[in-house]
């Protein structure tokens, strides 16, 4: 079944890369909120395309991103591979979590 940012996951992935459209400062503040992530197992639900993952990830903690969007989770992936922070994506519903367990 198609998740409706199947469609638009490439439109939506250079949408959040054009640092003059995205609201950065909404990013960094949650960041700067909570504060020292080391360690931590940090569950990233509706990842999209893994930018608050990575973040997370960059801060040392261990992350698994999850997002209804193959698509989304496929570029998440693709950006692992290439930057290879540790990240684990999966394709979930968020109100199933239902492969989670298995990452625990
Ligand atoms: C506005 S985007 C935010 C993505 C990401 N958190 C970010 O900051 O760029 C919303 C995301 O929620 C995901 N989503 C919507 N319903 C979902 C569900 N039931 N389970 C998992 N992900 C879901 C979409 O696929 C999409 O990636």
């Amino acid at each position: 079944m198609q998740a409706g940012y199947d469609s638009i996951a490439n439109w939506y992935d250079a949408w959040v890369r054009d640092q003059s459209a995205v609201d950065n400062t909404t990013v960094s503040t949650f960041l700067d909120f909570i504060g020292a992530v080391d360690n931590q197992l940090i569950c990233d639900v509706a990842c999209g395309q893994g930018r608050i993952a990575r973040s997370l990830a960059q801060k040392k903690a261990r992350v698994v991103g999850i997002d209804i969007s193959s698509q989304l989770i496929e570029i998440a992936q693709r950006e692992e591979q290439q930057v290879g922070l540790g990240i684990q994506y999966l394709v979930d519903d968020a109100q199933k979590l239902a492969q989670l367990d298995d990452w625990l």
